[in-house]
């Protein structure tokens, strides 16, 4: 029998992780339920509107309290930076069949965590469910199974093949340190919605800590998402209607001001801004840089996103890139990319004392 998440919790629980909550499940109790009202006239502004009319996932008093332990024994002693990564699913049923999805794996915000943890910080990692994750993304991926770096001895025992135990090392040592200090707590979403409530829980239990928490928001965020009124209750027949399927869906609304003015006011704020046509990067980050009014859009493209990036500041544009040599080496371009917003966040932590 396959074991339960709930065990495979317990297992784990060294590494402060709330991965034993299922986020990708449906939520069955609510999936009759009709009675959730539409859209509040226009008058209500948008914050509050969304937070309204869209059902808080059930568990969010256990992450605020991991999160609020989290921080407190960190708080004074280190700076604190919440990373999202991954993208968010957007469900088309409540007993959930089908979804709208997005490319992101994770990478970019499982290697940074390790980066930021190398740096000095604790890190809250709020992540899609299953996509890559600090340190074991390093054996996750399908061209990279983890199984390949075991033997079994001739007494049965598993153990790591001899020639991969000198790559294997300084990961697990890492790894291992980061569990022993609690650096960091693994905290899960999969839908947009989960990820909305979610982010804004952390922002407020962050406020005290304030200029020296770093908010990098890594997450592919759906632009778009059907309002829980308009959620189908079960699967979408494919017979039986005109036989094509229209999706009627509503913008989310941009949170990314309110975050930067009312959710975490005296934090640092890194956003990022994913285009695929070279020619309105620049101009797209700059235009979030103004519209959002924080401290730093790092722009990537997604053909690109693994070798370059360039950092759109109020002063100054400043591209960092690695070589396909350094790459072939198995350098990584956060292992650029954090120690410069690390730079940039000892500043404004100085600039606010
Ligand atoms: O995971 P990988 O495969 O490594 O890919 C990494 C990445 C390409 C996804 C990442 O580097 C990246 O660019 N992420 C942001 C993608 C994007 O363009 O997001 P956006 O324009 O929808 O949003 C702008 C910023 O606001 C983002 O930092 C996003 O995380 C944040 N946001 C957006 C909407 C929302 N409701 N909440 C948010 O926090």
């Amino acid at each position: 029998m396959a074991p339960s998440r709930r065990n495979s919790f317990v297992h784990l629980s060294r590494s402060n992780s709330l991965e034993f909550i299922s986020t990708a499940a449906p939520k069955l109790e609510t999936a009759v339920d009709r009675s959730v009202p539409d859209h509040e006239p226009a008058e209500i502004d948008e914050e509050t509107k969304y937070f309204h009319n869209n059902p808080a996932p059930s568990y969010l008093p256990e992450v605020k309290k991991k999160v609020s332990d989290f921080i407190q024994s960190h708080a004074g002693k280190r700076p604190i930076a919440l990373v999202t990564s991954g993208g968010t699913t957007v469900p088309l049923e409540n007993n959930t069949v089908r979804f709208i999805d997005n490319f992101s794996a994770g990478t970019r915000g499982a290697t940074s965590t390790e980066y930021f943890i190398a740096n000095g910080y604790a890190v809250i990692f709020l992540h899609r469910q299953f996509s890559l994750l600090p340190y074991s993304r390093h054996y996750s991926h399908t061209t990279n199974c983890f199984l390949d770096y075991l033997d079994e001895a001739p007494d049965g025992t598993v153990q790591i093949s001899r020639q991969y135990q000198d790559q294997i090392q300084p990961v697990l040592r890492d790894y291992k340190r980061a569990v022993d200090q609690n650096l960091m707590l693994f905290v899960p979403f999969t839908t947009v919605n989960q990820y909305l409530f979610t982010l804004h829980l952390i922002s407020l239990e962050l406020k005290p800590v304030a200029h020296s928490s770093l908010f990098y928001l890594a997450a592919a965020v759906s632009d778009f998402f059907l309002p829980t009124s308009r959620v189908s209750e079960h699967k979408i027949q494919s017979k039986g209607g005109s036989g094509q399927l229209t999706v009627d869906l509503d913008p989310v609304p941009k949170f990314l001001k309110r975050l930067v003015e009312q959710w975490a006011p005296g934090a640092m704020i890194v956003s990022f801004k994913l285009e695929t046509d070279e020619s309105i990067l620049l101009f797209k980050a700059r235009q979030a840089l103004t519209r959002y009014g924080h401290q730093l859009v790092i722009g990537n493209l997604l053909q690109t996103r693994k070798f370059e990036v360039i950092f759109v500041t109020n002063d100054a544009v400043t591209p960092y890139r690695i070589s396909k040599e350094d790459e072939e080496n198995g350098k990584e371009i956060e292992a650029l990319i954090v120690p410069n917003v690390v730079e940039l966040h000892k500043k404004w932590i100085a600039s606010h004392e």
